[in-house]
């Protein structure tokens, strides 16, 4: 089967006033049908700016400064016309739900009205065909039909987000990515959540999910992938059980045994407290960025940024370890 979409070596800095903001930079990633790839990394490592990136939506102070997007069937979006990825791709192709989505909806609309305006403006959809399809899609999303005719003030938290991401589904995208989609929610209401985001995937409503989360113990129960990130780079990315159970990379180490709920497998390897804060994104450490807080840090490390080197099936790593022996 084809790669669903190839992000190759992507930049996209904000200009700023000091200079440029490297938040993503450099980020290699696939992503095929049936994956549900989780990105996670500490915030401020560039996770909202990569999802908005995939989809090419990069605006002002936003810019695009290299690398291929190969979306199948469509061709390589960084260098399409805004304007044709906005007509071809968002929403039909790929659909995206930003982070604090469930405050996406409007306070005076009903969701139905909501939606049918929505649809109608970018679709040029009737009310009518726009009705029928969100009253479908919340039917096979189990969503009661009759939220169509609430305001947004009417639903709790949880069944906002829920709507919200049944309606970035309406056009069955092949691809759904979502940013931080549980973050604001309580435990059970998270579980609802994830149970929808399994659903749309077995009842092949999408084809592919990019899951975005700083929490890795969420991660665990959807992901089949996981690309860990850290100051606008992947630093490792492979099968979810693979890096959980072998990390390699010294922050996805740390990382994992930070979770505060973990699992016994990396409870029998204690926690560990990273010293120190994710580095500045307008001047960002030479070398390897992790380097300045990594406890397995060599000389190397402080000059030349490690090349990604592949370990086993579809398992990346971008350290200078590997080539050593991790000891995490
Ligand atoms: N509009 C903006 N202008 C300048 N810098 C920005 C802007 N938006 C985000 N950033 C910076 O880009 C980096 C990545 O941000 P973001 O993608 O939101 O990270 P995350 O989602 O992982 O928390 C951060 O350093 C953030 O401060
Ligand atoms: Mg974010």
């Amino acid at each position: 089967m084809n790669t669903l979409l190839v992000a190759k070596d992507v930049k996209a800095y904000y200009s700023s006033p000091k200079g440029f903001v490297r938040a993503v930079d450099g980020v290699t990633l696939d992503i095929n049908p049936g994956d549900v790839v989780g990105v996670a990394g500490e915030s401020g490592c560039g996770k909202s700016t990569l999802s908005n990136v995939l989809m090419m939506n990069v605006q002002p102070p936003l810019k695009f400064v290299g690398g291929k997007l190969i979306l199948e069937g469509v061709g390589d979006l960084a260098v399409m016309e805004r304007q044709k990825v906005k007509a071809q791709v968002w929403g039909k192709v790929i659909a995206l739900v930003p982070q604090s989505a469930l405050n996406a909806l409007i306070p005076t609309r009903k969701v139905g009205a909501f939606i049918k305006d929505v649809l109608g403006y970018h679709l040029k959809l009737d009310a009518r065909k726009a009705s029928a399809l969100a009253q479908r899609r919340f039917q096979e999303l189990g969503l009661p039909v009759e939220t169509l005719a609430k305001y947004p003030h009417q639903l709790s938290g949880g069944m906002r987000q829920r709507v919200v991401i049944a309606i970035a589904t309406l056009l069955n995208p092949k691809l759904l990515i979502a940013d931080e989609p549980t973050s604001a929610l309580d435990v059970s209401t998270q579980k609802q959540v994830l149970k929808m985001f399994l659903h749309l995937k077995t009842e092949h409503i999408v084809r592919a999910i990019v899951f975005i989360t700083h929490d890795i113990a969420i991660l665990r129960q959807i992901a089949t992938r996981i690309a860990i990130m850290y100051a606008g780079k992947v630093m490792e990315v492979g099968p979810m059980e693979a890096v959980i159970q072998r990390p390699v990379h010294p922050y996805t180490c740390s990382l994992i045994r930070s979770v505060l709920t973990p699992e016994p497998e990396v409870k029998e390897r204690g926690l560990s407290h990273l010293a120190g804060d994710p580095p500045d994104l307008l001047q960002p450490p030479a070398g390897c960025r992790f380097h300045p807080r990594c406890p397995q840090s060599m000389a190397i490390c402080t000059q030349e940024a490690p090349p990604v080197v592949g370990l086993g099936k579809d398992h990346f790593v971008s350290c200078y370890l590997v080539l050593e022996g991790c000891q995490c």
